[in-house]
Formats: C-alpha cells, structure tokens, sequence
C-alpha cells in the first residue's frame, strides 16, 4: 500500500476487480518515477496515464487530451499542476463509477469502484462542496484546481490522503449508508472529509519545509476539522467532544518520557512515518485552539489568511505560522508559542490558597510514571491560566515562571483552565476538589470544564499525585450528571483503572465492575436503547455508549435484551439490532456466550458487503475469550480472510481481556518474522502492530518479557511505539504497586466485594 499499487475488490458477479492506486505521502513518490523527493522542492506536474480504453484514469488535475495508443490502449493526458510537492502527486486507474455536484465553483465528485452503491458517497459529495465553500471564505483564498474529486480505495492503509484534487479515502471513510451506520460513523466521515479539504490549502498550498514541520500540516487540518464541523453541525457539539478526545490523547501520549517535541527532527523514510502520531495531529491543534483562544478567533484566522496569502506555492517553517499570527494580533506570539512546539511534554499546575483573595499556582513537568528527574523539570512553559471566577473567565492571566501567586475575585469559586483550553493538568487539593464537585453541580462549570477536570483528576492519579480512591469517589459524585461527554469521560477513566488493574485479584475486579455497574446501569435503564428519528445525535451516541457499558460490566437486563436482540438478527432479521448499538450487542453476545455466538459473528463478517458492518465483526470477535476461540481469532489474522489494512481489527476485542492480552504478544513472538516482511519497517504500520500487541500488559515480568524479546533485535521503524508502549507498561506497574491496597481498600470500604 505504498508508491502506485494493485488494490483489488469483488465486483457483483464474483469475480475479483483491480485497481491501481497510489499513496505517496511521506515518500514513497520515488517508488512511482524518479524524483527528488523532498516537499520543499516543489514541481509542476504533468502526468500521463497509459491505460486500457474502458478504463478510467485520474490524477491531480483534469483531462487536456486523450489518444489511441498502440495495442488498443489510451493515454490520458492531465493538464499541468500548479507548483506542488512530490508526496501530493496522485494517480488512479480502474473501472469506476462516480457522482457530481455542481455545487461549488468547480465540479466536485465521488468515485467508486464497482461493488460499492455509489449512491453512498452522497454525504461526502454534499459535505465536501459546501466545505471548499466555506473554506474559500474563510481562509481567504480560492481552492486553485479545476476540480476536487474523492475516490475510496478497498485497500489503504491510512485513512484518508489529502492528494491535491484527488483525495484517496478508505472506503469506511468516504461511503456511508445511513440504514446500516450510526451517528458515530457520520462523525467520523464528516471529519476525515473536512480535514483532507483543510489541507488542500494547509500542506498542499503551503507546504511544510521539512518533515519536521508536519505538524503544520496534520495539527492545522485536525483544528480545521473540528472548526468547520462545528459550523455545519453545532448540535453535535463537537468542541465538547474535542476534551476527552484530542486533548487527552495529546495529554496521555505527551506524559511519556518517550514522547518527542512536536518539532523533532527527522531524517530516515521509518522515522519520518513514525510522527504521523497524536503529537503532530493532537497535540499540534491544541496548540493551535491555545493561541486561538489566547488571541480570539477572529484575530487568529486573520493571522492565519495572512500567512498562507504569503507562502501560497511555497513551504514554511513554524515560525512563519507565529510571525503572521504576531502581524495580524500585534502580540508576540512566538514568544509564547515557541516553547511549546520545541519542546516535549507539558505541565502540571499545583494551586494553593493563600487567602481569600489570592492563588499561589506552581509548575513541574508532568510525567505519567510519576518519576520525573530534576534535570527533566527545566523547561518553563508560558502557561495561559484561563480563570474562571463568579466574574467570568479572565484569558489573560499568564503563569510565565516557575511559581507565581495570582489575585482572584474570590476563593469562594474558581477554577483554573476553563474550557480546558490549556494543554496541562492541574492539580488541586482534595478539599477544592470536592468544591468544584459541588460547582459542578450548581451548574457552574461548563461541559469542557467537568470533563476536563475529570481527566486530570484521573491522569493524577494514574501519576501519583493524587490517590486512586480520591478519584472513585469524585466519579461516584457525578451520579446526577447529565451530559454525554461528561459520562464518556467518566466511564474512560474508570475504564483506565480496570485495564491497569487487568492482571490483579478476582475480588478486585469484580468489584470495579460492581462500581461501574452502579454508575451506568440506572442511567443506561432510564435512557433505554431504542432509537428513534427524533434522537438527537448526541443522544443516540449517549443511549449507545450507556448500553454497551452496562451491558459488558454484567448488567442483566442489558445482556439479556442484547442476546435476544441477537438471536433474532441471526435468524434474518436485520432490522432486530440498531447500528448505534451493534458493536455492543455484538461484544455482549461474544463475552456472555460460546461457539455458536462466535460462528454467527464470523458468518457475519463473511456474508455482509458492507464495510462498516464488516469492521464491526471483526473489531468485536476477540471479545471470545475461551482459548479455542481466542486461537480462532488469531489465526485469522493471517489467512488471507483479513485485508492487510484490517489486520488491527480482530486485535480490538484481544485486549479486553487478560487471556487474550497474553494471546495477542505470543501469537506476535511466534509470528514476528512473517510480520516484518507483511509490514516492512519502513512503511507506517508495524509500529502500530507492536504497539497493539505489547502496549496492554501492566505486570513487571510482562515488561520483562517485551524488553527480552526485542533485545538484539533492530527496531528501526518502530522504536518510538516501542519505548511509548514500555513506558507505558511502565506507569501501570507503578500505578498498581503504589495503589493497590487503596483501590482494594476502597471496593470493600464502599461494598462491592465480599
Ligand atoms: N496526510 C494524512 C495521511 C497519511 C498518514 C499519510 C500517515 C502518510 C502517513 C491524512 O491527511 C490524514 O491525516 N489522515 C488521517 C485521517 C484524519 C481525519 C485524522 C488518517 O489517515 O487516519
Ligand atoms: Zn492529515
């Protein structure tokens, strides 16, 4: 899946179609024609396709002429490109089919090859013209094509690929059939979509100058993303999601002593690939709301219609960014935002009281192994510190030194980071904690502020900083909760206590699944799980997630209507599962049942042509934890049932159980020299795979085990998964010897073991 490649797929009647397809990004344009290869030495293209007469040929730009070449075959000649970079350069040949809108100034279509309903594509049609619109108006320049199509691809190992005018997508990231998908999904489409068309302005008209600034790239079309779906979507709140979502990924990758500066250099093909990663997607578009928020959103897209004015058709480093930011605010951005890009990690901001009337606010940096060493505590970040106080919320307070003390307009209420804006934990005493509960709910804090709040008292936790059972009992606080987000985080947190704690006593276990079950259950119930026309689209995502919670920490009710669900949709009636919750019923009926559960899933996989019902299958099989059937799941892997971009899948349900985690890092010691040579170092997703089967351990010996199996071994092309997911292995084995006796403690103080 890398340079111009075969894909293939099953046409109607059988037989096996072919396509070829290419991705070049990060480079692998050498491996399509000879070039110099690096994105600051930018080309106009004009390509050439020689092809089968009934065939359709793609590339950047559109048709100038077609001839009859010799044997019957065509070539397709595309008109030049404007100047642009090797790793943006696309091509396409197959049998297609497509859709157009004249929506937008320019055409704009949705191909597919046969086998699929090209009606599916009609969401990302309609999306995708009205976000060019709106892109044009708000950065403040015309897309510059003449045309913007969009292709899914059966085999692809992204997502998504922002190739100039012909954007290569996956096909689960491009087609949606809204009978078969749920709000999820939609989601997900509608954010992959509009993030390959930020980049038609952010990478393909202004390109970073080297790979170290691939941040400019990927941080700026995750920002971009999250921005214009917010517009076109404002029910979905998608902001509120932002928190528990880019935001902790940033946060939890970046708390890892193996983490990297969002600006880190790169030199080699396997470690350019290996940046791709929630440093330069998540972290690099926090730092971008932070300023956003620090300098106002009208301000920062002036700055940011100002910049890529300057460097269209050219490459940038960061700096550029913040100089056209400083321009357009008047303040000296690059002062502020310099360190956050060149250096790793993030703080955690202590806050005291003084008095009435003043906060004493320090920082350190923050590490999730809770060990960090003097000479790893010596940046200081300038850290916006987002007051909120009975007055509102003052954006203008800085904490620019190591330790500060700040006036606030009173003690009696106020919290740091509102929104959580900031890219750091704070950490406050147990008894403001336990006010800020209660602000919590006196409605005093918005969604952002309670799940984020949330978060870093779990991420403390987790840390060191604070005791495990402080955090259980805020989570236990949060019954009367009645926001989605809020409970999504909630149940993350407590989710990340049972997966450190997988490997421990029975008892233990047992009762975390009783605490869950406490907290989601009655809620779960009320809610109930039928979907309506009249859901919102959070609320359909809330009912789903509350139900397959409480359904999978042993909820009777639940399991029992899951498995009558099931059983009904086995027998033929499709209509008996709602797409919201198949995943759920599906795991239900895999963890709570046997074979017969396993083969219908399996049978599922098989007989389904839809890919997003497909991925479900397979994500959900390893919930099947008997060792026959773990060994099932495994050998499927291999057996050429499974596409190579799939490979991930089946591993999904392995981890949730302490059988299938052992399974899963066996299976690769036995399997590792077939692995490298099915994913070559130097492409993208071995590091991903060690990840997978390493990262979920959380005993000493397991980390022993890992250490000792990649001794001697070269880890070129995955060295920085690998140390991130010792690291992280690392930070469980402290969590749980350090807080083992509390956690255990705390289940038989609030009875919910024996
Ligand atoms: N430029 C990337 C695709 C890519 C990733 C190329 C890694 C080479 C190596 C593309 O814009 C992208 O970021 N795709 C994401 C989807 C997006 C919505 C986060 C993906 O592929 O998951
Ligand atoms: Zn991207």
């Amino acid at each position: 899946m890398a340079g111009f490649y075969r894909s293939t797929y099953n046409n109607p009647d059988g037989t096996q179609g072919l396509l070829a397809v290419s991705q070049m990004e990060p480079t692998d344009a050498r491996r399509a024609f000879p070039c110099f290869d690096e994105p600051s030495l930018k080309a106009e293209f004009t390509v050439t396709l020689v092809a089968d007469k009934k065939l359709t040929c793609l590339s950047n730009m559109d048709v100038a002429s077609e001839s009859e070449v010799k044997d019957g075959k065509k070539a397709v000649t595309f008109n030049k490109s404007p100047l642009m970079s090797t790793y943006l350069v696309a091509f396409v040949v197959g049998e297609l089919n497509y859709i157009e809108t004249n929506d937008f100034r320019v055409p704009v279509r949705v191909y597919a090859p046969p086998g699929q309903d090209i009606e599916h594509g009609r969401f990302s049609l309609d999306l995708a013209a009205k976000t060019l619109a709106f892109y044009e108006k708000v950065f403040g320049i015309d897309f510059p094509l003449p045309k913007m199509d969009q292709i899914a691809i059966p085999d692809f190992a992204q997502g998504a690929m922002e190739n100039w005018g012909l954007v290569t997508y996956r096909v689960v990231d491009l087609l949606l059939d809204e009978k078969v998908s749920g709000a999820t999904t939609k989601e997900r489409v509608a954010e992959v979509v509009q993030h390959e068309l930020a980049h038609q302005w952010f990478g393909n008209l202004v390109t970073m100058d080297w790979w170290d600034g691939l941040w400019l790239n990927e941080g700026f079309a995750t920002w971009a993303s999250w921005y214009s779906c917010n517009i076109f979507y404002p029910e979905w709140k998608v902001w509120e999601t932002y928190v528990t979502d880019n935001l902790q990924r940033a946060l939890a990758l970046d708390s890892l002593r193996s983490s990297h500066p969002i600006e880190v250099p790169v030199k080699r093909a396997d470690e350019i690939n290996q940046i791709f990663d929630a440093i330069s997607y998540s972290k690099g578009s926090c730092v971008l709301r932070m300023i956003s928020t620090y300098l106002g959103e009208d301000v920062f897209l002036e700055g940011v219609r100002r910049y890529l004015k300057k460097h269209a058709y050219g490459n940038t480093q960061t700096g550029d960014l913040w100089a056209a930011l400083g321009d357009a605010s008047g303040k000296s951005v690059e002062e502020v935002m310099d360190v956050w890009t060149k250096h790793v990690g993030y703080p955690v901001v202590t806050v005291t009281e003084k008095d009435e009337k003043t906060i004493q606010v320090k920082q350190n940096r923050f590490l999730r192994t809770g060990d960090v060493k003097p000479e790893e505590d010596k940046v200081i970040f300038p850290v916006f510190l987002g007051l909120r106080s009975k007055d509102g919320i003052d954006e203008s307070l800085t904490l620019d030194k190591r330790e500060d003390s700040f006036e606030v307009p009173s003690t009696e209420f106020f919290k740091l980071n509102a929104n959580h804006t900031g890219l750091y934990r704070t950490s406050y005493t147990p008894e403001r904690l336990e006010k800020l509960g209660e602000a919590a709910k006196k409605g005093l804090l918005s969604v952002e502020d309670r799940a984020g709040m949330i978060a870093d008292a779990g991420a403390l936790a987790s840390s060191g900083y604070q005791k495990t059972s402080g955090v259980l009992n805020l989570l236990k606080g949060f019954d009367s909760e009645k926001e989605f987000i809020v409970w999504s985080e909630i149940i993350s947190r407590v989710a990340a206590v049972q997966a450190a704690w997988i490997f421990e006593d029975k008892a233990v276990r047992d009762g975390l699944e009783a605490f869950q079950r406490e907290l989601v259950s009655p809620r779960a119930h009320q809610m109930g799980w039928e979907f309506s026309e009249s859901d919102g689209h959070i609320e359909q995502q809330f009912k789903a997630m509350l139900f397959g919670s409480a359904g999978l920490c042993g909820d009777e009710k639940i399991i029992a209507a899951a498995k009558e669900m099931f059983k009904k949709f086995i027998a033929g009636d499709k209509s008996a599962i709602h797409p919201n919750i198949r995943g759920s019923v599906f795991s239900i009926a895999l963890k709570y049942g046997g074979k017969e559960e396993y083969d219908a899933v399996l049978n599922f996989y098989r007989t389904s042509t839809n890919s997003d019902e497909r991925n479900t299958a397979l994500r959900c099989l390893g919930r099947a934890n008997s060792p026959e059937l773990i060994k099932r799941t495994l050998d499927l892997l291999f057996s050429g049932e499974i596409k190579d971009q799939d490979i991930y899948m089946p591993t999904a349900g392995l981890r949730s159980h302490p059988e299938g985690i052992e399974a899963l890092f066996t299976w690769m010691t036995e399997n590792w020299d077939e692995l490298v040579k099915r994913f070559p170092p130097q492409l993208s997703m071995l590091g991903t795979l060690v990840s997978i089967f390493t990262s979920s351990f959380t005993k000493k010996e397991q980390l022993a085990k890992v250490e000792k199996f990649f001794e001697g071994k070269s880890t070129n092309g995955f060295e920085m998964s690998l140390a991130q997911s010792l690291d992280a292995i690392r930070s469980k084995v402290a969590w749980v010897e350090r807080d083992g006796e509390d956690v255990a403690k705390w289940v038989k103080d609030n009875k919910y073991s024996a």
